[in-house]
């Protein structure tokens, strides 16, 4: 539930503020005023739109005033061509230069993703980031003697994902699981959150392009999510919350090398209906 000062005086009761409400709690009320009525208070969700959609600001959420800006967003910078050919550009990166990247850098793309979008406005998704290459070793490490235990216990995940293979590289130096990156971030989330599963990969996409547009390179760690989710041991080193569910796992650092060619996709199968 939000508390809401509305000024009287600026507000032109153009309605935006009651059309945009996704709870619809808000309504035009006497004098044509927005208000929220009783009954509808406790499904507000807190997602601030009243506030940010008043072209008087007339309107005032009474929470995190730290968090209040009047910055105007500024859409048009942001041109189509340039988001494509980000989108074109970006690979996944499994060579990484031993050089870390810099508190700020990572203080600034962690911090936008409170902007990524959750169900309900849950914003519930949370963060644990390993830094360093030994460190994430030390985790790696633990993920291969889950691969070693899948070996012996499941004949059919040993063929499956080639788990000697795997294992033997790892033994030589050459590590398939996190790819010797110097950063390693794993999001998580309650179970009780509903949205929780869905919000968490939507941030960790987000993630990626933040990252991605500081040249800093990234692939999404999915073996390494089956030890986290599989692995009790791994669970415990990586003091993740019992009462937590895991999200997804990203390698990242800068990228040793470039590309210099896009590579071959599929066509995207898009139907619209109906056909124009
Ligand atoms: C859910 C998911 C899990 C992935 N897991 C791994 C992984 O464990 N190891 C790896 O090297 N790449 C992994 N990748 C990267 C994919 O192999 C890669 O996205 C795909 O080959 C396309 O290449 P591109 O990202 O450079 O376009 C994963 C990607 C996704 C989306």
């Amino acid at each position: 539930m939000s508390k809401i000062a509305l000024d009287n005086s600026k507000c032109n009761k153009c309605g935006l503020c009651v059309k945009d409400c996704p709870a619809d709690v808000m309504t035009a009320g006497s004098g044509g005023f927005p208000e929220i009525p009783e009954t509808r208070r406790p499904f507000c969700i807190r997602c601030g739109h009243c506030e940010a959609v008043c072209p008087e600001r007339a309107l005032v959420l009474q929470f995190r005033p730290a968090d209040k800006t009047n910055e105007r967003p500024k859409t048009e910078s942001l041109a189509p061509e340039q988001l494509e050919a980000f989108l074109r550009y970006r690979r996944s990166i499994r060579d990484f230069k031993d050089a870390a990247v810099p508190r700020q850098d990572l203080d600034a793309a962690f911090g936008a993703l409170k902007y990524s979008p959750t169900g309900g406005n849950s914003q519930g998704v949370k963060w644990l980031v390993v830094n360093g290459q030994n460190e994430v070793r030390k985790f790696t490490e633990i993920a291969v003697d889950w691969m070693k235990f899948l070996k012996e216990s499941d004949p059919e995940a040993k063929l499956k994902f080639s788990l000697d293979h795997f294992i033997e590289a790892y033994e030589k130096g050459n590590d398939l699981f996190c790819r010797n990156a110097p950063h390693l971030a794993v999001n998580y989330y309650s179970p009780l959150n509903g949205s929780g599963a869905t919000d968490a990969i939507i941030a960790m996409t987000q993630l990626e392009l933040l990252l991605s547009s500081r040249g800093i390179g990234t692939c999404w760690g999915g073996f390494f999510i089956m030890a986290i989710k599989s692995w009790k041991p791994l669970q415990t080193a990586l003091e993740l919350p019992e009462d937590f569910s895991v999200g997804y796992a990203l390698m990242f650092g800068y990228p040793s090398f470039q590309y210099h060619s896009v590579p071959r996709r599929k066509k995207v199968q898009v139907r619209y209906f109906p056909e124009r």
